[in-house]
């Protein structure tokens, strides 16, 4: 391998590989790259391919230079380009056929180069395309990613992917030439960008350490270089160090292939991170990318590594500090990575199960690279490792075994160093660095920042620091305090300890050397920025530093002129606020030009121990400090001395874990960096707490050593104050919870930790509820705990394992405890230990000797796929939203409609806490009851919690005002659950809530709360339900007949989103053939229309709301989601049709704004969160937006548009074919609309069309040239009507107009419909069925064909013109003969009311079929269950009475409900006998002989004639209230119906049966939702008359 700069061509520079120079790398190489290639690679047809994200970009440069070029030629070779869709799916064999067959048609030869523009995708493509065209032409890569610049450019590895997985099909095929024109990235977008990093950076960690050491400190040059980022940094320089990186990843990548082209050993060094980067990304992708998902399995296979003891843990950091800078995610757990991905839950045994098909393993062993060092892997090939390691690392939670049931028994005698402690690590780096003289440090703790510190003292030249041991020492050679002005920012994250201590440093530095470097200025992320250092400024200020804030005043960044030094004497500090301000002046005090005395003022002196800790450090480094009266401090002028070592003192608090295990497992061990010198307070814990619990306990100045009692004998402390050690409360209780006493009580308190309650957790609270699960009693104690001791053997471990509330010493102390708990403990979230102790689970298992196991109790993929069966166990639901908003009520009736239980958060607290909610927070105030509430609602939803599966939960208003409760629920919408945020609207609850002045208000005006509030509702919840009422009646209330609405609307909502039924129109190729339509609203308000809605959707089989369209009233207070959420809930209120919810940009024919990208994206999701049936996304956005909408899909279906307003991608162009290709990956619907300019325009759309069968499509032109196109689309059509304000796009159609237009050209032929039976003349039907076919603009009529015998209607049943009949007495049984099929329904029922026709296809011929259907049992059907409370959940008990035809109906629909013990009385008893024999072997009738029988029908049919004037026996009706239908029409309210409603009874009137039963037929024949409201007006009329 060699690296040469060619001389005439400065500007590039070239890399070789398998011996030639063909890697070539510069920025802007256009020309060069014509040049180049028609020079070296002469072909007669060159193919240049790319992407419709690139050719807009570059495309037509690239042209330009090759037109230019082949001009001069005398022959010149032909050029062809092709622009492909972007995206993964266009690696398929069937666009390589395409670009294979669109070549062969233009005669294209073997005398061919390829050249491949774009990311991997078309390199892969195009590379496979070249192995195989003719076999095997020659090619070009022009990589336009990063990725594909340093890694799949590069090798000669080309494939496609098929169904059964990725890359599958492929051939090695080496390009002639790879240009990396590194001027593409500037237009990558940032998420690529960091995509391609990934490989960049896993490249340097195995290769060179030099060039890994470039990338942490290169990040924001690399950035600016790439994104423009306005770093300040110089572009040139920064050009030059990107060009250095990349260069170095593809001369890895070049060397590797070179001397391992076909993956032996070497090249599989390469796959670092992708083995379980692979295993994840086969779950996540599409979500996540490539390079994403290596991130984090570079690091899973770094801590692999370190638990096998090969890597330790500083590299392990440095990966992880590396990767996340340049915006990676370096675990599963991130915010980042879940927003991404959604619900999908990553289970190891999935990843595992995909790894397993990997060729490289053998048997039970896979094969990992393993790293020995950042630079170094263990073997130069990917090293065999055992499954059972790779699980334990990858697992989520740990399994803890006992020692004691360990073969060999715990280990006897350990010894070890914790972790250093982070506040003495800083301090030592600072006085190293300052001091004169060599120092080791050891035992530094590894973490952020001490990372900034070191790299600020590194850039302000304090010191030269190397690392010795693999960086277990760090060497520092102290320049005795010579600074200088450093040449960039000093840049601090969010490191607080840093930032104090080096704001007084740079006040050290005396003057300018370099005269382009005069301030030296320090500055963090956007979260420092805002935090406090305004004391310390102002006390530097005053003692003469040149120091100013430069954006605002008292915060970083801050930037200081030399000054000549720190000036000293009298220094006045306020110190109530941070110690480290005090700390960071003493550190610098000895190096005054004058003696320093300083002066704390501000009263309180916070954190007292920490500058005693400052002072003792100071004067172990020879400074000399003197303690005066009031807080006054001496420090006399000197220079550090270095000590030869320097060992940080370890986190005296992480030391007590490795004692305890000691003391309880009954060994010894003793921890050598903490002793009696310690002014650490947890450093007295092995004295005060482990001696007098019958320890052994040595400690000198430095170490300490315990050796425990033999196994069970710890004895309790009847009371320890652990005032000083508050931390090492949580190990104490452990131990505590294993004491025995033969002596007397056996009972450990422990106080003077009141502040553990406001840690990482409630600490105390948390420890009673695990050590409770052990079966240990434990309780809370005013400022402590208190708890019993039990003998060992009794311990149980919870099933679950113990919950770590995310805080590390809770996971730390329970694996004390689980080091001797019978047959293993498992400790959730084990993650949590990294905070101060990464390799805590390493150091148990090979330092302790305590055995591990990984667990995994998430749910695996095959559990996760939402159900398509419902009624099964389903995951609680949890209603959120403010008091006032009917959670309760509404919570109670979603319960009921689902057949859930019903739990109130604030009841179940109320039951566990044995009080009520008044008095406790009376008592303890609100805070300690929001901590109980999160306790409350996290009980309720863990995995055991019976409450967790089918109940709905209704929370408290508040319960959102803390962290931790918002965590627990979006946990829960995490793992699949809905949270639902119940919204009303706020006036309404104010007034509501204001009705009752006896319930306590907030003393906080509603309205501030709703704000406050707002944010994290809407944060939390992935529904939102709005309960909308059009006002309110008198008292506050809402009015019954709105409240009703409200409930249908909520049971719709809940319907849908479970998936019980989701409402979509029928797009399958079954259907009856009639067009489907949308109507689109254009109105800007719908509030003020709403008495229009009906009509405007009349016929169509979904609505379409157009957001872009709305403009709220300017007087309206909501924001614009809740005004849009409103919009929804009202439309949705006044018409039942699917939502299409779109959001239309400019670009594509709409008013929203085109560059709003997350805005746009935001109200989808809001969109999906109301429950809208269908979503409208533009394909024109970008990828990930669209991917991550994807995944939060539940059961709304997405229509994939693109509207081409500007005649770009003509229907005929390969440009819309890739369009169609975007949508149809994206869309359930795919929605393609031009521009017709003429008639011609439509006939190419349906050559189009022709061709597209697979999904449902939309493919219509816009324009009044394209109305043609409107009329013939059949799938939801959108359409307008004429009640509209106006038309959504030009050249859009009503209803009525296509439906004419249809029938003009043959596409809708009139059809006849007739009733056949006699007496008619009275019928309602005509009126019924032709108002339906106006309403509609249907050709079709209804027709009375009155005949007493059935021959009389064969000719009009034959006619080809007929569409159905509806068919009564006397004729109902007779008709069956003519007909071809009979429906079960009708068949059981025994009678025949509607004809209908359908065609099928016998032997490829079309037949006329005739089918005979009964919807007299619908019509009961339909009025009555929606009366019921539960329709799932139906009454017990029917009553039917009669025995005629409509007795018949009567029974199957009581049968048809569900309802299982049905009566039959009538006043022939011998008919009803006959009766009941006709249902025999269907279901079970039981004849009364008297209706004085014992029964309690819910339901009751009557089916004699009103004439008959029945009433019931009043114990008929029971206590409960009923629902009875009374057949019989007129009156309108029979004798009968009167009588029941007096009883309570909800009355089923005959009148509307028959509608009922008229509307099913009208359905049926027409395959369309009738027009209800305006058939019900027109009946009602003719029957009042
Ligand atoms: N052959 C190998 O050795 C190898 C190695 C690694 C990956 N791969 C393959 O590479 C593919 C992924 O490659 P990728 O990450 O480059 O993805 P990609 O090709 O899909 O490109 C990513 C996106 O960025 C766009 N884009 C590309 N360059 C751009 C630019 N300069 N400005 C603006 N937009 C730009 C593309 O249109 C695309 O939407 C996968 O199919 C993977 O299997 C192959
Ligand atoms: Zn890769």
């Amino acid at each position: 391998m060699s690296t040469s700069r060619a001389p005439l061509e400065p500007n590039v520079s070239k890399v070789s590989i398998l011996g030639s120079e063909s890697i070539i790398l510069g920025f802007h190489l256009t020309e060069y790259i014509v040049r180049d290639v028609l020079a070296n690679i002469t072909a007669s047809n060159y193919v240049l391919i790319t992407d419709t994200n690139l050719a807009p970009l570059y495309l037509d440069r690239y042209v330009a230079a090759f037109e230019a070029a082949l001009a001069k030629l005398p022959q010149p070779p032909r050029l062809f380009t092709r622009i492909l869709p972007p995206g993964e799916l266009t690696k398929s064999r069937k666009v390589k056929a395409e670009i294979e067959d669109w070549l062969l048609s233009n005669h294209v030869t073997r005398d061919t180069c390829f050249l491949a523009m774009g990311g991997g995708v078309i390199g892969d493509l195009i590379g496979f395309v070249a192995a195989t065209f003719m076999r095997g032409a020659a090619f070009v890569q022009i990589p336009t990613t990063l990725l594909a610049m340093v890694d799949s450019s590069i090798g000669g590895k080309t494939a496609i992917d098929t169904p059964a997985g990725k890359n599958l099909i492929g051939a090695f095929w080496q390009p002639k030439r790879i240009f990396m024109d590194l001027a593409f990235l500037q237009t990558l977008p940032e998420r690529e960008f960091s995509n391609g990093m990934a490989e960049v950076v896993k490249t340097a960690a195995i290769w060179s350490e030099p060039d890994f050491v470039k990338l942490e400190n290169g990040v924001e040059a690399v950035r600016e270089a790439v994104l423009n980022g306005n770093t300040g940094i110089p572009f040139q320089e920064a050009q030059g160090l990107l060009l250095d990186v990349i260069l170095a990843s593809a001369r890895v990548k070049a060397h590797v292939v070179t001397n391992d082209e076909r993956e032996g050993g070497l090249r599989g060094l390469l796959n670092f991170g992708h083995s379980i980067g692979h295993g994840i990304e086969a779950l996540v992708s599409p979500m996540m990318l490539h390079g994403e998902c290596v991130s984090i399995g570079v690091i899973k296979e770094a801590e692999l590594a370190r638990n096998l003891g090969h890597l330790n843990q500083v590299a392990v950091g440095r990966l992880a500090r590396c990767l996340s800078s340049y915006g990676l995610p370096i675990s599963l757990d991130e915010k980042k990575v879940k927003d991404r991905i959604g619900n999908l839950y990553c289970h190891v045994d999935d990843i595992m199960e995909v790894m397993k098909v990997d060729k490289k393993n053998q048997g039970d062993k896979k094969r990992i690279v393993l790293l020995s060092a950042i630079g170094k892997t263990l073997e130069q090939r990917a090293s065999i490792v055992p499954d059972s390691a790779i699980h334990k690392v990858l697992a989520p939670e740990q399994l803890v075994l006992p020692v004691t049931e360990s073969a060999t028994g715990p280990k006897k005698q350990v010894s070890l160093t914790t972790p250093g402690s982070k506040s003495i690590s800083n301090r030592a780096l600072l006085m190293a660095a300052l001091g004169s003289g060599t120092v080791r440090v050891k035992n530094l703790l590894h973490s952020d920042d001490t990372q900034y510190m070191l790299a600020a003292l590194k850039s302000l030249g304090a010191a030269d620091f190397e690392w010795e041991d693999n960086g277990e020492c760090l060497v520092v050679y102290g320049k005795g305090g010579q600074l200088r002005v450093p040449e960039k920012e000093l840049f601090v994250g969010n490191a607080g300890t840093a930032s104090r201590f080096l704001a007084t440093v740079l006040t050290l530095i005396k003057t300018v050397d370099d005269p382009k470097h005069t301030q030296a200025v320090l500055t963090g992320n956007a979260r420092m920025k805002q935090r406090p250092i305004a004391p310390l400024l102002t006390a530097l200020k005053a003692n003469g530093a040149k120091l100013t804030s430069v954006e605002k005043e008292g915060f970083l960044p801050i930037a200081v002129t030399p000054n000549g030094g720190f000036k000293g004497g009298r220094i006045e500090l306020a110190a109530s606020i941070s110690s480290q301000y005090v700390s960071s002046i003493l550190i610098c005090a000895p190096y005054a030009q004058n003696e320093v005395e300083l002066v704390l003022t501000g009263g309180q002196v916070i954190s007292q121990p920490y500058i005693d800790m400052t002072i003792a450090m100071m004067e172990s480094f020879g400074a000399v400090v003197k303690r005066l009266p009031n807080n006054t401090y001496r420090i006399q002028k000197s220079v550090y001395k270095n000590p030869d070592h320097y060992l940080v003192e370890s986190d005296a608090s992480s030391a007590t874990y490795p004692l305890a295990i000691a003391a309880i497992t009954g060994t010894t061990c003793t921890v050598t960096s903490i002793g009696s010198k310690s002014l650490q307070g947890d450093a007295t814990f092995a004295i005060n707490v482990l001696r007098p619990m019958g320890c052994t306990v040595v400690q000198t100045e430095t170490a300490t050593t315990v050796t425990g009692p033999p196994l069970g004998q710890l004895r309790p402390l009847a009371s320890v104050d652990m005032e000083t050690m508050t931390d090492a409360f949580l190990t104490a209780s452990v131990l505590a919870a294993v004491t025995s006493n033969p002596k007397g009580e056996n009972i450990t308190r422990i106080t003077g930790i009141a502040n553990q309650r406001v840690k990482e957790c409630n600490r105390i609270a948390a420890m009673v509820h695990e050590l409770t699960k052990f079966g240990v009693t434990a309780s809370e104690l005013p400022d402590g705990i208190q708890i019993h001791g039990k003998p060992i053997k009794d311990l149980r471990a919870p099933k679950e394992g113990v919950h770590c509330y995310d805080d590390h010493r809770i996971a730390m102390s329970f694996s004390v405890l689980a080091s001797v708990v019978p047959s293993g403990t498992i400790i959730q979230e084990k993650k949590c230990v990294e905070k101060t102790w990464p390799t805590w689970w390493d150091d148990l298992e090979h330092r302790l000797g305590v055995r591990l196991n990984g667990v995994d109790q998430g749910l695996k993929l095959q559990d996760q796929k939402p159900s398509s069966s419902y009624g099964r166990v389903k995951k609680s639901i949890v209603i959120i939203g403010m008091r006032g908003a009917g959670k309760t009520t509404l919570g109670q009736y979603a319960a009921e409609t689902l057949g859930f239980d019903f739990v109130d958060v604030d009841q179940y607290f109320e039951v566990v806490e044995k009080t009520t909610v008044f008095d406790f927070i009376n008592t303890w105030g609100w805070e300690q009851f929001r901590i109980k509430e999160s306790q409350a609602i996290k009980n309720l939803l863990a995995k055991d919690s019976k409450y967790a599966r089918n109940y709905v939960i209704s929370c408290g208003g508040g319960i959102i005002e803390t962290q931790e409760s918002r965590d627990i629920l979006k946990e829960h919408t995490r793992q699949g659950g809905k949270v639902l945020h119940l919204v009303r609207d706020l006036d309404q609850i104010v007034r509501y809530l204001n009705r009752d002045t006896t319930r306590p208000m907030f003393g906080e005006d509603m309205m501030s709360v709703w704000r406050r509030r707002r944010p994290w509702y809407r944060q939390v919840c992935n529904y939102e339900f709005v309960a909308y009422a059009d006002s309110l009646v008198d008292d506050g209330w809402v009015s019954p007949t709105e409240w009703q609405a409200i409930k249908k609307d909520f049971q719709r909502f809940l319907f849908f989103i479970l998936g019980k039924d989701t409402n979509q129109v029928d797009l399958s190729p079954t259907r009856i053939g009639i067009p489907t339509t949308f109507v689109s609203l254009t109105m800007k308000d719908l509030r003020s229309y709403a008495d229009r809605l009906v009509q405007v959707c009349e016929g169509s089989d979904a609505v379409e709301i157009r957001i872009d369209l709305l403009q709220q009233p300017e007087e309206d207070e909501k924001t614009f989601i809740e005004y849009v959420g409103e919009q929804v809930a009202i439309l949705r209120r006044h018409v039942n049709l699917p939502v299409i919810f779109t959001v239309r940009s400019k670009g594509q024919a709409g008013a929203f704004s085109d560059k709003d990208e997350s805005g746009m994206f935001e109200l989808l999701q809001w969109g999906q969160r109301w429950g809208c049936e269908y979503i409208d996304i533009e394909i024109c956005w970008s990828t990930t937006a669209i991917s991550s909408l994807l995944s939060t899909q539940g059961y709304s279906l997405s229509l994939a548009s693109w509207h081409d307003i500007h005649r770009l991608t003509p229907w005929d162009s390969k440009e819309l074919e890739a369009k169609y290709e975007l949508a149809f990956q994206y869309g359930d619907i795919v929605k393609l609309v031009g521009v017709a300019e003429s008639l011609e325009d439509n006939i190419k759309l349906e050559n189009f069309r022709a061709t597209k069968t697979e999904k449902p499509m939309i493919a219509i032109n816009m324009a009044g040239a394209g109305q043609l196109s409107r009329v013939i689309n059949n799938c939801l059509t959108p359409i307008t009507h004429p009640a509209l304000p106006h038309k959504a796009a030009p050249g859009q159609l009503s209803l009525a107009e296509i439906n004419k237009a249809r029938h003009l050209l043959g596409l809708l032929p009139t059809q006849h419909f007739w009733l056949i039976g006699t007496p008619i003349q009275h019928s309602m039907s005509p009126t019924l069925h032709n108002t339906g076919f106006n309403a509609l603009g249907l050709p079709h009529n209804y027709g009375l064909l009155e005949c007493h015998m059935l021959e009389y209607a064969e000719h009009a049943l034959n006619d080809p013109s007929f569409g159905g009949a509806s068919v009564t007495i006397p004729h109902k049984v007779a008709v069956m003969k003519y007909l071809d099929e009979v429906t079960e329904n009708a068949k059981v029922i025994g009678a025949v009311n509607t004809v209908y026709v359908r065609y099928a296809t016998v032997n490829g011929q079309k037949v006329r079929r005739l089918i005979g259907e009964n919807t007299d049992f619908l019509g009961i059907q339909r009025r009555v269950q929606p009366l019921m409370l539960d329709a799932s959940n139906p009454p017990a008990e029917g009553l039917v009475i009669g025995s005629g035809g409509t007795a018949r109906a009567g029974l199957y629909a009581l049968h048809k409900m569900g309802i299982k013990k049905i009566y039959l009385w009538n006043r022939t008893i011998s008919k009803a006998y006959e009766l009941k024999k006709v249902f025999e072997g269907m279901f079970e009738v039981t004849v009364v002989e008297s209706l004085e029988s014992p029964m309690e029908p819910g339901v009751i049919v009557s089916t004699v004639p009103a004439d008959s004037g029945i009433l019931l026996p009043e114990k008929v009706y029971g206590g409960i209230r009923g629902i009875i239908c009374d057949m019989a029409y007129k009156p309108r309210r029979t004798k009968l119906l009167l009588q029941a409603e007096r009883k309570g009874w909800s009355c089923v009137e005959g009148i509307e049966v028959l509608i009922s039963q008229g509307i099913a037929q009208f359905e049926i024949w027409t395959g369309k939702r009738a027009p209800v409201e305006t058939i019900e007006a027109e009946v009602m009329k003719k029957y009042e008359l």
